[in-house]
């Protein structure tokens, strides 16, 4: 199967949890890690890359003028490992539409949130703040809009008293680290597509919030 897996460049900033999860659970999958980007020298997710055999290179931002050239300077390193599928695993940087519709419809992302709530960052803190009762993970598709493209799959976790963010991300990066393999998986199998900005998955349409991932389903 080595010859036929789906390439795959995964983007990360810092630790590289999700990224472990994906490397990790890609021996028995139709995709294959062939690369990672990280837009920070300093980001611990190249070691784990390193230590699985994958290479790794560093586009770091700090570097160009402008987004534009930060961009294309990105894109040429992608571009060197002909991925089919870049996945977002904690990459902190806004990315254009002209970025994104290079790989339209080919760029895979995860949210600390059951989107539509709670778009942007510090979510798990916002959450606690507003009494929420339940929070949890999105997997979608990336488009132009920030956190706005079509929902994959979300799995959720219960806000329980006691909690506080760091308890909150702990929840949330384990239900992180069991769908988005999933995903990406579906996605080398040519099961999950986007086709007029909607995600679908074995051809059918999936709802706004996608596939709801619980731990008994997964
Ligand atoms: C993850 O919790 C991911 O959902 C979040 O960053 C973390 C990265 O952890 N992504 C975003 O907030 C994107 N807006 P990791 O580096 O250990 O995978």
């Amino acid at each position: 199967m080595n010859n036929t897996r789906c390439p795959v460049v995964i983007l990360i900033s810092g630790n590289g949890s999700n990224l472990q999860a994906i490397m990790d659970a890609s021996h028995d999958s139709a995709y294959e890690v062939v690369g990672v980007v990280s837009n920070r020298p300093e980001a611990y997710g190249l070691q784990r890359a390193a230590s699985a055999g994958v290479p790794g290179a560093v586009v770091d931002h700090r570097e160009y003028p402008d987004r534009e050239s930060f961009e294309q300077a990105l894109a040429t390193t992608i571009d060197t490992w002909q991925p089919r599928l870049l996945v977002l695993a904690g990459f902190m940087r806004i990315l254009t539409g002209g970025f994104v519709s290079r790989y339209s419809g080919r760029i895979l992302n995860i949210h600390p949130s059951l989107l539509p709530a709670y778009r942007g960052t510090n979510t798990h803190q916002r959450v606690l703040d507003a009494g929420e009762r339940e929070h949890g993970v999105s997997v979608h598709f990336v488009t132009e809009e920030l956190d706005g493209g079509p929902v994959i799959c979300q799995a959720a976790v219960p806000v329980t008293v006691g909690d506080d963010r760091d308890s909150l991300a702990r929840k949330v990066a384990t239900r992180e680290h069991s769908i988005y393999p999933e995903a990406v998986d579906w996605f080398a199998r040519g099961r999950l597509v986007m086709r007029d900005n909607a995600a679908f998955l074995d051809g059918r349409r999936l709802p706004e919030s996608g596939v709801r991932l619980d731990p008994a389903t997964d």
